[in-house]
């Protein structure tokens, strides 16, 4: 059993930022950092078009930003978050700068600005389009410099601990539930061990593998969402999942599909249809650089009414080395798989990116647990509201994880460890006899949700989805009870879980808003409100 003052669960933006805020106030202090896979397996890796940060005064404002964030927001954001990430944000991004990332700059010093769906002006600083590459390796740089930061790699954390491990009856109405730290299953050593806390932090990134063809890597399977939601903590808005408009169409895909960066719109890119239309005008004024929700409805449609897996993405009248200069990897991938962008067309089709909800916390990062914050993609601050606007989500990471330390800091002296907490139980199971069992769930699951809980969405659907979870559900808590325990039922369990929140708030949810579409409520309803589960 290990102790620790600040438990960080995640090695992505939000982890490790927070890691380092608090390694650097408590130099004498050890700050451990769990995370699943290798260290910079995360989200954050895979960030290509930027981060929106107000920097140009002469020509944006925070207004602007505040304004473009809430128009994508459609009604639901918190505007009193929206203000504290927008104006905090440029202090944070010079932070990251300090600590050695990179962004592109113009001759004159000054940073070049991108531009996405939803922004009213050119805002977006990055790093070629491998922004969140530099930001995740400059991040590990920086914590393999503070010595007094612990990184424990494939350490999968399977729950929190509250007083539900103490024996005591804890539901959704219980106050006061409290998190004395985490049972995690140590890949090496295939044991579950556990690791108190006085603080935690849950950074775990977004969900995307709970549909079959997502722009997330294989670790976005909602593990923190689910945690909090076993431990009677509330979650929220889980209905809004951001379909990007733009990944790379490969045929018969599914898994993690490579993206093309709305950036490339930003930059003059056209979707066209089948019949080579550039039908965005018809959809909305903004035209291809319309909000994320919209662009990849209408795209939805497009296919729907061509019979076509796929649109195209126009870039045959770049200049070569505007394109190159500006998106060198998504060029060489292009041309890895035959396409020449100056000759041809990129086909391209929606797929899952961005979970908007998530742990509901508060303005400082906490959750609705005791000493438990979320911070980044796994929570939900308000930001968002119904649709994230484009490259917002970097940024709130940062600010977030500046809030969350703010918060923590002077907290963890005035608390103690409980010590009496149980070892994990594994008595009664066995190794699973097949393995095809937990693979062949999962399958079906992501199935279930991109058949019936995509981007249009009606009660019929849901209620088919519902159904298939139910069963998905019985079939692997049996399983979870009988067999030892294995990443990938872990994660399936999860993502189950995960399905169900999702599934569960798009039926509460009588209108269509930002993300999520109900044909049988084509409207807005007047009551705005977020869905806590
Ligand atoms: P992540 O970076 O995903 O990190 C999660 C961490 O938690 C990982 O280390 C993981 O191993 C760990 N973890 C999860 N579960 C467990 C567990 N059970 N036990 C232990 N560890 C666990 N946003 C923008 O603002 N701008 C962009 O340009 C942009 N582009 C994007 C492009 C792509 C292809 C994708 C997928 C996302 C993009 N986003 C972008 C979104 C943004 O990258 C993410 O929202 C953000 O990086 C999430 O950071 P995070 O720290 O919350 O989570
Ligand atoms: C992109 O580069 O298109 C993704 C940006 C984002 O998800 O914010």
């Amino acid at each position: 059993m290990q102790k620790t003052d600040f438990l960080v669960i995640g090695s992505g933006i939000a982890g490790l930022t927070y890691a380092l805020k608090m390694a650097q106030c408590y130099p004498d202090k050890k700050i451990l950092v769990l995370t699943k896979a290798a260290a910079d397996e995360t989200n954050t890796k895979y960030a290509q078009g930027g981060v929106a940060v107000v920097n140009d005064p002469e020509n944006d404002s925070f207004e602007k930003h505040i304004e473009d964030t809430l128009i994508a927001g459609d009604g639901l954001c918190n505007e009193k978050v929206v203000g504290i990430v927008v104006k905090e944000g440029p202090d944070r991004v010079r932070e990251l700068i300090e600590w050695g990332a990179r962004f592109d700059k113009e001759k004159d010093g000054d940073y070049k600005l991108g531009k996405e769906g939803g922004h009213s002006e050119y805002r977006i600083i990055h790093h070629k389009d491998v922004t969140g590459w530099e930001m995740e390796r400059a991040l590990l740089e920086a914590v393999a410099k503070q010595k007094n930061i612990e990184i424990l790699k494939h350490f999968f954390v399977i729950d929190i601990i509250t007083q539900h491990h103490l024996g005591y009856l804890v539901t959704k109405a219980t106050p006061d539930i409290e998190c004395y730290g985490v049972y995690v299953l140590n890949s090496q050593t295939n044991q579950v061990e556990k690791i108190l806390a006085k603080i935690t932090l849950l950074a775990t990134g977004g969900n995307g593998q709970a549909y079959r063809t997502t722009t997330n890597p294989s670790i976005a399977t909602g593990d923190g969402v689910a945690m909090v939601y076993r431990a009677k903590g509330r979650i929220e808005n889980m209905e809004f999942i951001q379909f990007h408009p733009t990944a790379l169409y490969e045929p018969g895909m599914k898994g993690q599909a490579f993206l093309i960066t709305e950036a490339v719109r930003g930059d003059g890119g056209i979707l066209r249809n089948k019949e080579g239309e550039a039908f965005m005008a018809r959809y909305d004024e903004r035209k291809d650089l319309a909000p994320r929700d919209i662009v990849a409805r209408a795209i939805d449609s497009e296919m729907k009414r061509t019979g076509t897996e796929h649109v195209w993405l126009d870039c045959r009248h770049f200049e070569k080395e505007k394109f190159t200069e500006h998106f060198p990897n998504i060029y060489e991938k292009c041309l890895s798989i035959g396409i020449d962008i100056k000759k041809n067309m990129i086909p391209v089709a929606p797929a899952a990116h961005y979970s908007c909800g998530g742990i509901k916390t508060d303005e400082w990062g906490r959750s609705s647990i005791q000493n438990l914050y979320a911070c980044g993609e796994c929570s939900s601050t308000g930001l968002h509201g119904a649709n994230r606007l484009a490259s917002n989500s970097l940024l709130e990471a940062m600010v977030f994880a500046h809030r969350c330390y703010t918060d923590a800091v002077n907290r963890a002296d005035k608390l103690s460890f409980t010590d009496n907490i149980p070892d994990w139980n594994e008595q009664g199971t066995s190794e699973p006899r097949e393995m095809i069992l937990i693979t062949q769930s999962l399958k079906e699951l992501q199935q279930v949700m991109s058949d019936y809980v995509g981007i249009v969405r009606n009660d019929v659907r849901l209620q088919r989805a519902m159904r298939r979870l139910d069963l998905l559900w019985e079939e692997t808590e049996q399983l979870y009870e009988n067999t030892s325990l294995s990443i990938q039922l872990l994660e399936l369990r999860n993502l189950i879980t995960v399905g169900y929140l999702i599934v569960k708030g798009a039926m509460f949810r009588k209108e269509s808003r930002g993300l999520h579409y109900n044909t049988d409520y084509k409207g807005k309803s007047e009551l705005v409100q977020n869905i806590v589960l």
